[in-house]
């Protein structure tokens, strides 16, 4: 009761009455890897795996432990021997120092926590250390949840990542981050660490589901967009040769698609994205807050388009993109086989406007201060706004289900 009374301490004095020192710290870290384009990758006789993993420190035996995706051991059952084999033919620089330790494919690798907590586990019981590696073998979502799982343990396992799927080759495996689902929010938990090296091989492209082939273009179209006009127009063009997943066609893709990924992070000044800004984030308010809405029924890439329709159409309405450059993009992905629309948008929230709408704030609170949005001005031509009317985007959802095509099944 007597505390309640009291009054508050008076302000202290001015700054300049106490005596202050300080140390300015300031030091950079170079990071470099090397992204690997190639075929059977773990045939013993194609260097390129043990040679990025070498590249250090050429002498030594380098402890490995491989983390691979479930559905990607099921789809290859040939892969725990083809380690093997590979680390035996190169003894002297690998040493496999246990069979795979295979983890949940798709979301559910980042949507359960006790699968950090076993990857945790099975690091100790190893005894890797800050000089092993963690071959990660899987898609986008195996790929952040065991990046994490390195990259938390003793503050830091290499990682060498080996992407499975269009999109984590193309996109979220060639980058610096990754992390994992928490309170129904998408990557509440991760970090920013670049990988030791990045082996691409379209081999593990064979026998992806047809979905999650076509799911991973709309990272390409994407990174074209906000980027690279030129790379439309081939997207535009091979487009039907995507579509039926010809091998050439996706190759070409995938590596510049990559490129302009790779280019952005070392060119942007922000790798580690202090800032507000995230252009290669275009498409993806939306596209994260209805992955979360059909509880991720929808793959990433699938919503990231739905998100690229929404904002270009927003674009357009906002008199910022050309209806015929709308008219384009719209076409490009609809011919790819991507998904235009999904009945998430349509769920009500609070006085009746669209959840997703919601996903505007979260995006905002992820990435921190300002609200920043990419929107477009033309194709490659990106820009960046603070704010976003919802009556527009209202109207931009409306027009989407007038003209919806049906949602993906899965
Ligand atoms: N870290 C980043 O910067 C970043 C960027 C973009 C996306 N992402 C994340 O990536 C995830 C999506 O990744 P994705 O599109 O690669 O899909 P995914 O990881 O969800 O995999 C899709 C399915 O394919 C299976 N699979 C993987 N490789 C296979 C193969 N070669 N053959 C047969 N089946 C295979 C998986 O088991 C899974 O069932 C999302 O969680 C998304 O948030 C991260
Ligand atoms: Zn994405």
């Amino acid at each position: 009761v007597a505390n309640k009374a009291q009054k508050p301490a008076p302000p202290p004095e001015a700054a300049t009455s106490h005596p202050t020192y300080r140390i300015q710290q300031r030091f950079s870290v170079p990071f470099a890897y090397e992204t690997v384009f190639t075929r059977d990758a773990l045939d013993p006789d194609n260097a390129a795996l043990v040679e990025v993993i070498a590249r250090r420190e050429p002498t030594r035996r380098h402890r490995i432990l491989a983390v691979v995706d479930a559905g990607l051991a099921a789809a290859w059952p040939e892969l725990s021997g083809w380690l093997t084999a590979y680390c035996d033919r190169h003894a002297q620089r690998l040493e496999l120092i246990a069979a795979p330790t295979i983890i949940a494919g798709g979301e559910a690798a980042k949507n359960d926590p006790d699968v950090i907590a076993r990857l945790h586990a099975v690091f100790h019981q190893h005894k890797l250390d800050r000089h092993s590696f963690v071959l990660i073998v899987g898609g986008g979502a195996v790929q952040d949840a065991a990046g994490f799982a390195a990259a938390t343990a003793h503050r830091g396992i290499r990682t060498v990542r080996m992407p499975t799927t269009v999109l984590a080759q193309a996109d979220s495996g060639v980058g610096v981050k990754n992390g994992i689902n928490l309170f129904g929010s998408k990557n509440f938990v991760g970090t920013f660490v670049p990988p030791f090296a990045v082996i691409n091989d379209g081999r593990f492209l064979e026998r992806l589901a047809t979905r999650d082939r076509v799911a991973g273009l709309a990272e390409a179209v994407k990174v074209a967009l906000i980027r690279d006009a030129s790379f439309f127009t081939a997207l535009e063009t091979a487009a039907p040769a995507l579509a039926a997943f010809d091998r050439d066609a996706t190759a070409d893709v995938i590596q510049r698609c990559a490129e302009l990924h790779l280019r952005h992070i070392a060119t942007c000044g922000d790798p580690f994205e202090l800032g507000s800004a995230r252009p290669l984030d275009f498409g993806h308010w939306a596209a994260h807050k209805l992955e979360t809405l059909t509880a991720h029924e929808l793959r990433h890439g699938e919503a990231v388009a739905i998100g690229i329709v929404l904002d270009s159409r927003y674009s357009f309405l906002a008199g910022l993109l050309p209806e015929e450059d709308f008219e384009r993009i719209h076409h490009v992905i609809g011919r790819l086989g991507l998904p235009r629309w999904h009945d998430a948008l349509a769920i009500p929230g609070a006085g009746g406007r669209p959840l997703v709408l919601e996903g505007l704030d979260e995006f905002r609170e992820h990435l921190g201060g300002d609200l920043t949005i990419t929107l477009l001005r033309g194709i490659g031509q990106a820009l960046d706004v603070h704010q976003m009317d919802g009556a527009l985007i209202e109207k931009a959802l409306g027009w989407m289900r007038a003209g919806q095509t049906t949602s993906p099944k899965p």
